[in-house]
């Protein structure tokens, strides 16, 4: 073939190769070592000196002329590949994005969080206790003697006559205090669920959540359980809150109080929520009682301690407004998603 038509030939084949893979075959085909112009050069050594000196500047501008062409089409190749390539892979921008739907915390455990982070930043200990318990650590470690009306079948779940579901978190209180005896200081705040045999209604429910707070220590008095509750009524619902309390009665403090918080919808006045009253009975506590502490292993006559529980539903209730305690359990998604706000 001669040199002409080589040419000719391949800058065609080079025109209409239709992609870069396409003209990378077209480009072995006619400059690999295999290809055509390597065979032309290959006849050189056949010729006379003369002829293979014309002959050979030829082939090197045949191999020129190629080299250029294939340079041109691979560049508008490159360019014709990457446009459509941008083309296919383009991002409508004005399409709609896709919601990602998130769940949030379960209200209980937004209050449980909010309290126990109030008592880790006065340096408590977050502490938990089995649920299925045994009977000397809900009653008997709580003083809470045989003949109590609280540890009567018609208010406890008994398992058998040993073990019971936890009717209190002042359970986890007692081996807490069981655990520490001797030492000092021990502040511990201690959530969990609790079981009573109670019917179920709007404020009533046979399984609900309480959380108790636990500080035993030299020379712990009324006056330090008196500003622990304040702080906490305070952070709970909010800065402006005063609390009340009352004389009252647990087995496992001596003396007792019941707690009330200034309503925090009508700010004292009186209203619907606080029955006209200004006031929110929220806590249970007192001083731990004398033979508590004994029984647990400490000396009352060194050490003194104080105690204080809620109902976590009730606190919920209280702060979102909501008016049945039973939404809590049938986490309704509606009801459940109101609380992403507050997150
Ligand atoms: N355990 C009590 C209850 O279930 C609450 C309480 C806790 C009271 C700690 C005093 C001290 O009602």
């Amino acid at each position: 073939m001669s040199i002409e038509s080589i040419q000719q030939e391949a800058l065609l084949a080079i025109e209409t190769a239709s992609s870069v893979a396409a003209l990378n075959e077209v480009r072995q085909q006619y400059l690999s070592k295999k290809g055509s112009v390597a065979s032309l050069m290959n006849t050189l050594k056949e010729l006379d000196p003369e002829e293979r000196k014309s002959f050979g500047a030829q082939v090197n501008a045949l191999k020129q002329s190629l080299e250029a062409a294939f340079e041109t089409a691979q560049t508008r190749l490159e360019a014709i590949e990457l446009a459509l390539n941008l083309k296919k892979e383009a991002l409508d921008m004005t399409l709609p994005g896709t919601t990602m739907v998130s769940g949030t915390l379960h209200p209980l455990t937004m209050v449980t969080q909010a309290i126990e982070d109030i008592f880790l930043g006065m340096g408590y200990h977050v502490v938990e206790g089995p649920e299925v318990e045994l009977d000397l650590y809900n009653f008997e470690r709580a003083n809470i003697p045989a003949n109590h009306p609280a540890r009567d079948m018609q208010d406890t779940f008994y398992i058998d006559v040993e073990w019971l579901l936890r009717t209190h978190t002042t359970a986890i209180q007692t081996r807490a205090l069981e655990a520490s005896a001797p030492h000092v200081p021990l502040k511990v705040i201690c959530p969990g669920k609790v079981y009573r045999k109670d019917d179920d209604d709007a404020t009533h429910s046979h399984q609900f959540m309480q959380i108790e707070g636990l500080v035993v220590g030299e020379g712990v008095s009324m006056a330090n359980l008196k500003h622990t509750l304040e702080t906490l009524a305070k952070a709970m619902f909010g800065e402006e809150r005063k609390i009340r309390l009352r004389p009252s009665y647990f087995q496992f403090t001596e003396p007792s109080v019941e707690v009330d918080v200034s309503c925090h919808i009508c700010g004292g006045k009186g209203c619907g929520i606080c029955k006209h009253t200004g006031w929110i009975e929220v806590l249970g506590a007192g001083m731990v009682h004398p033979h508590v502490l004994k029984i647990a292993g400490y000396d009352p006559d060194k050490v003194s301690g104080f105690a204080f529980g809620c109902g976590v539903e009730r606190i919920a209730m209280l702060k979102y407004g909501v008016d049945d305690i039973r939404h809590f359990y049938t986490n309704a998604k509606p009801f459940l998603s109101v609380f992403k706000r507050f997150e």
